[in-house]
């Protein structure tokens, strides 16, 4: 298949676009860079060093005599992204070229029109250019599972039947988000429905949890394909951020309860379920949605889990409880179906211990590169003036 990713620089990105290499797939990268620049503009950087873009696209072909071409290009800018959908006229295009990270959203009002200019004119700019020149290919988009937020009943891929009055429809699930960067993922979600109906392009809404982990069997074949490994208080996932803090022996730090439940999956299966989806299109006209998580952990479990793991490797790993910084329920009740995806044949990696100490040990092995400034929270959801009660919904 001919596929563009679309942020294929990115963690998840740069992991699917040499898996996908791997299986002989022909890979255009494009990708603004936009996520270098953040780092750059808030002190960031990955914990594992990362090569250029240019660098690691050529040491893949070094490595594997396969090429992956990369575009610099902005999906922002129409135009651009329109010329390189012309040019590949691609099968599939798998979009991860979004501001992911939700404190980043939260910063401010710039920050938080940043995000919603960045992923929701990108988004509409992809969904155009397919129209325009490549109205047959697979959208395969990234969504996430924090669309959803944490509603009192079990969680649906996307749809839930609904009886009202004495009639029944299948609706889109209500959507909950917890950020303004998880309310541009439930407005891509509508956007994209919508084209799938009036328009006929066939689309897949990944709906992704928390990814973990680092290391792909084609990210570890060469210090200069290294994948990125973000333990920062703005970019850095949980999981990540535990083990760099039990590497280094600091307290494990969880918001407020910890009883936040989230879906979870290892970087391994990520790559994985964008092959299943680039397998298995949806059909003209069809818009559907895979939720694309293994396995459901709250964050203490993670922690305990850590801090487990850590003193078997002779760390001594506390486990603290800071002021959450989100307005989000610390307790809830939270089952989400997972089902679209182990129908097709994921074989879910769990999480085991040995991925836990393997994430630690890349720690450890980088701790000079650590700057421990950047782990506690910095970024509130609401100024500290402002009284609890006022953000609760009336
Ligand atoms: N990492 C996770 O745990 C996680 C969880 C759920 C969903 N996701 C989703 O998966 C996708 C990838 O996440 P990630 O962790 O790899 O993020 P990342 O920040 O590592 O990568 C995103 C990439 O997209 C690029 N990009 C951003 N805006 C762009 C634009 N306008 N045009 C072109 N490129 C652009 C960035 O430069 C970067 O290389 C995102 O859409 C994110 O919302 C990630």
């Amino acid at each position: 298949m001919k596929v563009l990713v679309i942020g294929g620089d990115g963690y998840c990105g740069w992991a699917t676009s040499l898996y996908l290499s791997a299986r002989g797939h022909e890979v255009t990268i494009l990708d603004s860079l936009a996520r270098r620049a953040w780092d750059r503009e808030h002190g960031l950087d990955s914990l594992v060093p990362i090569a250029s873009a240019r660098r690691r696209v050529d040491e893949w072909t070094r490595v594997t005599r396969r090429a992956v071409r990369l575009e610099t290009v902005d999906a922002t800018d129409y135009e651009a992204l329109c010329r390189v959908v012309a040019e590949i006229a691609p099968d599939a295009i798998v979009h991860f070229g979004q501001q992911r990270s939700a404190p980043f959203s939260m910063i401010d009002r710039d920050h938080a029109v940043r995000t919603h200019v960045n992923n929701t004119v990108g988004n509409l700019n992809v969904l155009w250019a397919l129209r325009e020149y490549a109205p047959d290919a697979h959208l395969v988009k990234l969504g996430t599972m924090g669309e959803y937020g944490t509603p009192n009943i079990d969680i649906e891929e996307g749809f839930l039947v609904v009886e009202h009055q004495g009639r029944s429809d299948r609706l889109p699930f209500p959507k909950q988000p917890g950020s303004f960067y998880h309310l541009t993922k439930v407005s891509d979600s509508d956007q994209l429905f919508f084209a799938c109906r009036t328009w006929g392009l066939r689309a897949t809404d990944l709906n992704q949890g928390i990814v973990y982990g680092t290391l792909t069997a084609e990210t570890a074949a060469s210090p200069a394909l290294a994948n990125r490994y973000d333990y920062d208080h703005i970019f850095g996932t949980v999981l990540n951020r535990f083990c760099v803090q039990a590497a280094l022996g600091h307290p494990l730090t969880i918001y407020g309860q910890g009883g936040q439940t989230r879906g979870f999956l290892d970087i391994r299966d990520t790559v994985r379920c964008v092959e299943i989806a680039l397998e298995h299109p949806a059909q003209a006209g069809e818009y559907r949605v895979f939720n694309q998580f293994t396995e459901m952990f709250s964050v203490a479990e993670l922690a305990e889990r850590v801090a487990r793991v850590a003193a078997g490797l002779g760390l001594a790993t506390e486990i603290v409880r800071l002021p959450n910084p989100r307005s989000e329920r610390e307790e809830h009740y939270y089952n989400a179906r997972n089902t679209n995806l182990r129908a097709l044949g994921l074989d879910p990696t769990p999480l085991g211990d040995a991925t836990i100490a393997g994430l630690i040990a890349i720690a450890a092995a980088h701790r000079e590169r650590i700057d421990v400034r950047l782990i506690p929270p910095r970024v509130a959801w609401r100024p500290p003036h402002d009284a609890p009660e006022r953000a609760v919904a009336s």
